[in-house]
């Protein structure tokens, strides 16, 4: 701002004339200045949008929360539209008794209010031949950290009574997808969740409403959205998305299989492509996000180099188990050319690994669960662009 800014020496409409008044958005919006902070997907991958994907705008976002219009949408089927009046859970299999739930009778068991995060096992699919996309929205914005609130699943399932041969779980969606996912009666029971509200409201209907299972720190697939049907068994079922899809195909022509953990992750989102740096050289916010399945992130180390040297972050935020944790590293930037890097590590003590590493051990037929490190290089002029050190 020069010696004569008119923002400050003249009066503004804002300042002269009465703003809206209350109930101009009974549900209120952001800011129209805020547009282009919106949910993207990229038009050549999926063919239809019903069984498709669109990215959360990670690079625009902060603290740890993801706000619920910008949750990242994954559907194989479309958004199911559900009236909650209209909707049931039915639990079956072998189970001393099988129940059928309303919303109301589910309102009335005690609920608990947890912060997750959700990763597609598909996030970051796209890099793992080589740099593709330009934005960590979309190298890395398919993840959200939401709070729900919900019951536990081990609640109704003690309800139901299980069998002792009841060893897995099936979950079954209600959208024209009908997606189902086998899951391990132990897991079940420790500390998934089946959940009506997020972030305080209603369940939007893109995540499920007006009810989703929860399934901390594993991969989003398994978070069966417009949750209708828990079946108890006595083995997996070998279900599509646990045989043709959500394996990992090694190098050697065989597939892991069942690879429900998160690994640790993090991303810096700022600077990055679609957040070069506009202020010249100085104080500079280095700002990004690291999550892990297993649990608590307990490092983050920034480099600035391509990972020759090493600096820890700042988290600065809740801790939460199996939640997004936000970190800084707050820098003199001198104006030269930086390879930006971040690496987590989680409270077990699982690191991070290079691409390269990650190839080395992975192959580089796969898809899915790629945590590799990201590297961004931040030109002279500031801007950012998806590269790969070797
Ligand atoms: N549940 C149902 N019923 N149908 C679906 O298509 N997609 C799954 C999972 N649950 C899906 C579903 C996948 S692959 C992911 S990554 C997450 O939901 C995405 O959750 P979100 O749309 O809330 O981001
Ligand atoms: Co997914």
């Amino acid at each position: 701002a020069g010696e004569s800014d008119p923002l400050i020496t003249e009066v503004q409409d804002w300042n002269r004339y009465l703003g809206a008044g209350v109930q101009a958005a009974p549900y209120g919006v952001p800011s129209a200045h805020e547009a282009h902070v919106v949910r993207r997907d990229v038009e050549w991958l999926t063919a239809s949008t019903e069984s498709s994907v669109n990215f959360t705008p990670l690079h625009a976002l902060d603290g740890i929360i993801t706000p619920n219009g910008l949750c990242f949408e994954r559907h194989h089927g479309g958004v199911a539209d559900i009236a909650p009046a209209d909707h049931r859970l039915m639990i079956n299999g072998l189970v001393d008794k099988p129940l059928v739930f309303t919303m109301a009778d589910l309102m009335r068991f005690p609920r608990e209010n947890r912060v997750y995060f959700l990763e597609c096992a598909a996030n970051s699919g796209m890099e793992w031949r080589g740099a593709q996309l330009n934005g960590c929205q979309y190298t890395h914005g398919m993840v959200h950290c939401v709070m729900y609130t919900g019951v536990p699943l081990k609640t109704l399932l003690d309800e139901a009574g299980i069998k002792t041969n009841g060893k897995w779980v099936l979950a079954e969606g209600a959208d024209a997808a009908g997606m189902t996912r086998s899951i391990p009666m132990e897991k079940a029971l420790d500390d998934c969740l089946v959940a009506f509200k997020m972030n305080g409201e209603a369940l939007r209907p893109e995540q499920g409403y007006p009810l989703r299972l929860c399934v901390p720190g594993w991969e989003g697939n398994m978070w069966v959205k417009w949750l209708r049907r828990l079946e108890v068994g006595d083995e997996p079922w070998q279900q599509r998305e646990e045989t043709s899809k959500y394996t990992d195909l090694l190098a050697n022509g065989k597939a892991r299989r069942f690879t429900w953990v998160m690994d640790p992750k993090s991303v810096i989102t700022s600077p990055s492509p679609q957040m070069p740096i506009a202020h010249g050289k100085g104080p500079l916010v280095v700002s990004g996000l690291a999550w892990s399945g297993n649990g608590r992130i307990k490092r983050v180390d920034v480099s600035i180099d391509g990972g020759r040297n090493w600096t820890t972050a700042r988290i600065d935020g809740p801790s939460f188990s199996k939640a997004l944790h936000r970190f800084y590293l707050d820098i003199d930037w001198d104006g030269s050319d930086l390879l930006l890097q971040s690496r987590a590590l989680d409270e077990h003590g699982f690191y991070q690994p290079t691409k390269n590493a990650l190839r080395a051990e992975r192959g580089e037929n796969s898809i899915y669960h790629n945590n590799s490190i990201q590297t961004w290089h931040v030109k002279e002029d500031g801007t950012v662009e998806n590269v790969e050190v070797s």
